[in-house]
């Protein structure tokens, strides 16, 4: 057993017949509280568009739940009002929630929000545990999180490779990887993101967990000309994690990102910092995304991405490469 304040409330056992939806969320959540107390986890994804008149996904953070609408429609923007009070109801029925413990992000098919949008203003945040690891949450002034819980296995995996090693993290977003790195015994993390929000959130991740600065330290810089820099002035790494957006466009950059085009240099640069038999771990969520293992003949290269499916999400697709440079 565990001292960690984890929010995992038990809730009964029982079967309502007049709500499948319920019923749902009900068992999933039942099942997948087992998982989370043995993993130390309070973060996950309990309904998964299993219903057909619920095209929603629902996320458990700690007791607050991150509810998406996926409109059937180009023209319906909003969930109706059937349905919010659906989910309210349900939730209050299972978890005592109230309306206030409950966000809504509307997924519209002709909404063009960018991916890193702000939303809000209210700088309210929480922690959650993801495998005894605290994580800073905001569920209300961005449109992700702060924490991508389909990666959660990848970055336990990505983590346990890095016992006594030092780590480069690219694309950090709020240094998740490095964060869970550092727990696991990383004796070095350095994460790089373009963004002064979310280097500043990750620096907080590791103040929340009393991880040093020193030993973890954050740097704002577009991640290609970031390698250009760290390749001339001979850093170098024992484990390098490459998780990038599937395309990129800021002001801060001189050109659009795109993961097809730009793995090739990433990985290219980044091979010239690792040690001999460093680890290079390359992750998209990108279906359309092909990688062409035969650009790196000196590296021996595996897909992992059945080893980081997560049990609570019904359609995984984060693909996860792991390259040894020879
Ligand atoms: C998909 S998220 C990365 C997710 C992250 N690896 C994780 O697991 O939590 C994309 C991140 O890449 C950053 N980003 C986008 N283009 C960038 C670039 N050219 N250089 C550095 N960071 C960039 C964004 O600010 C954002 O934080």
């Amino acid at each position: 057993m565990t001292d960690l304040p984890l929010v995992l409330p038990a809730i009964a056992d029982g079967e309502d017949k007049t709500s499948p939806f319920v019923n749902c969320i009900r068992k999933n959540y039942r099942h997948l509280r087992k998982w989370a107390k043995r993993t130390l986890t309070d973060s996950f994804r309990i309904y998964d568009r299993e219903l057909h008149h619920y095209p929603l996904v629902i996320d458990f953070y700690a007791g607050r739940f991150c509810v998406h609408y996926f409109s059937p429609t180009r023209d319906q923007e909003e969930p109706a009002p059937q349905l919010v009070e659906d989910v309210e109801k349900g939730l209050f029925m299972l978890f005592q929630a109230t309306p206030s413990d409950i966000f809504w992000r509307i997924r519209a098919k002709n909404k063009q929000t960018r991916q890193y949008e702000k939303v809000g203003e209210s700088q309210e945040f929480f922690s959650v545990f993801e495998y005894g690891i605290k994580f800073r949450i905001n569920l209300k002034d961005y449109l992700d999180t702060g924490l991508f819980l389909d990666h959660r296995e990848a970055r336990h995996l990505v983590a346990e490779a890095c016992v006594g090693k030092r780590l480069l993290n690219l694309f950090a977003y709020t240094c998740s990887f490095s964060v869970q790195a550092a727990a696991e015994g990383a004796v070095f993390t350095k994460s790089v993101d373009m963004s002064n929000t979310y280097t500043a959130w990750g620096r907080e991740n590791f103040i929340l967990n009393g991880m040093s600065s020193e030993k973890n330290q954050i740097v704002r810089a577009d991640c290609l000309k970031f390698l250009v820099e760290e390749v001339r002035v001979k850093e170098f790494y024992d484990v390098i994690v490459i998780d990038p957006p599937t395309i990129s466009r800021s002001k801060k950059m001189d050109q659009l990102f795109d993961i097809q085009v730009d793995y090739i240099a990433l990985i290219t640069l980044s091979l010239q910092l690792l040690h001999p038999n460093g680890v290079l771990f390359f992750s998209t969520n990108s279906r359309r995304f092909v990688f062409d293992t035969t650009l790196f003949p000196k590296c021996e290269i595996s897909d992992l991405s059945h080893k980081i499916v997560p049990p609570d999400f019904k359609s995984a697709k984060t693909q996860l490469w792991k390259l040894i440079k020879k």
